[in-house]
């Protein structure tokens, strides 16, 4: 699972060199968000100018979008805007740059790889290899991705649908004078990568170009504003779903909280089988669907940085676990699991363990 970067602009660090072998010389990047148990990582990468890459493909599913300059992609060139999504074991054609170019690299399921070959690997999903010039060939669409939707002035290109997760890749457009008052929080982790321009968030302050988050599950953000508008690139990594609420205060378990009420609402035996410690244990959604991992097994999110090394911190605040009325197999259920049931609402979890 990757930690929560936020704030965090890629203007602000040098580039290094990449030193990974396959790869070309001249190549260096800004890692931006790094998932330290599969390697999967989003950076800025920079292709020096005569920059030469051999045919060949990644271990992992590679999206790319290009920041600035031109791509040569066997014989075709790419600009700016231009967006890929290369499965894993998809192979490229050789790559090259004249004058040098800027491209946001998104490695999903693992780290950064490049094998030699002119053939996919035999189990690349090749079908759902596709790239499109995103700035010239796709229009805007008035936001409405998902419902409850983002406030008016918010527009959308939608750039891949994944159709195991519903995780979805997208550029947005927040037009000049662009705001939207409410507080969103996700049942996915969300990044974004400002390719021009600036918006603003109250917990946040402003991302300008080269800002980029990668926020976990349930974290508030909101309310938004640009002044004179932006674009980014925003990703998923499973299905969106918009819960807005006015409250400033409410921690992500608190959120995750009101997230399984809506779940007890809208799906009760889903909600059940979830809660009953009687069935076997969930399963991986691998053991059912070949699927990448998205979400490591402690997927309540431990944030190392935000944990002052004394208390078992989820997320921002302390919060006590509850230990009457259950056996200890029970509570180590509880540990592992953690659906979060507080049985007090009091909104008081400063209290120590
Ligand atoms: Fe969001």
């Amino acid at each position: 699972m990757r930690p929560h970067i936020e704030p965090f602009c890629d203007r602000d660090v040098d580039f290094k060199k990449m030193g990974l072998r396959g790869f070309g010389m001249g190549m260096r990047y800004k890692m931006l968000s790094f998932d330290p148990e599969t390697g999967g990582c989003s950076m800025t990468v920079q292709f020096d100018g005569g920059y030469k890459q051999v045919p060949g493909f990644s271990w992992s599913e590679l999206e790319m979008i290009v920041v600035e300059g031109e791509l040569q992609v066997g014989d075709r060139t790419v600009r700016k805007g231009h967006y890929f999504f290369i499965p894993a074991g998809y192979a490229m054609p050789a790559i090259s740059t004249s004058q040098g170019a800027i491209v946001l690299m998104m490695y999903n399921t693992g780290e950064p790889s490049l094998i030699e070959s002119t053939t996919h690997h035999p189990q690349a999903q090749v079908a759902y290899y596709h790239d499109v010039d995103a700035m010239m060939d796709i229009p805007w669409d008035p936001g409405g991705v998902t419902r409850p939707t983002v406030a008016t002035g918010c527009l959308i290109k939608l750039l891949n649908f994944n159709l195991e997760s519903q995780a979805i890749t997208f550029l947005y457009c927040m037009t000049p004078g662009f705001y939207q008052d409410n507080i969103s929080y996700h049942d996915c982790a969300e990044e974004s990568y400002h390719l021009w321009g600036t918006s603003w968030m109250m917990q946040f302050g402003d991302i300008p170009s080269g800002g980029y988050f990668w926020r976990p599950a349930y974290i508030n953000h909101g309310a938004f504003a640009s002044e004179f508008g932006c674009i980014a690139l925003g990703r998923t990594d499973s299905k969106l779903y918009n819960h807005f609420h006015y409250n400033p205060w409410s921690t992500p378990v608190e959120n995750a909280d009101r997230s399984m009420a809506r779940l007890a609402v809208r799906d009760p035996l889903l909600y059940n089988w979830t809660v009953d410690f009687d069935h076997n244990h969930p399963h991986s959604l691998k053991d059912f669907e070949k699927t990448m991992p998205r979400r490591g097994p402690d997927w309540e999110g431990e944030e190392p940085h935000k944990s002052d090394g004394h208390h078992h911190d989820h997320w921002h605040r302390d919060h006590h676990h509850h230990v009457h009325a259950h056996g200890d197999e029970y509570n180590e259920l509880l540990e592992a699991v953690h659906t979060h049931h507080h049985h007090d609402h009091d909104h008081d979890h400063d209290h120590d363990h």
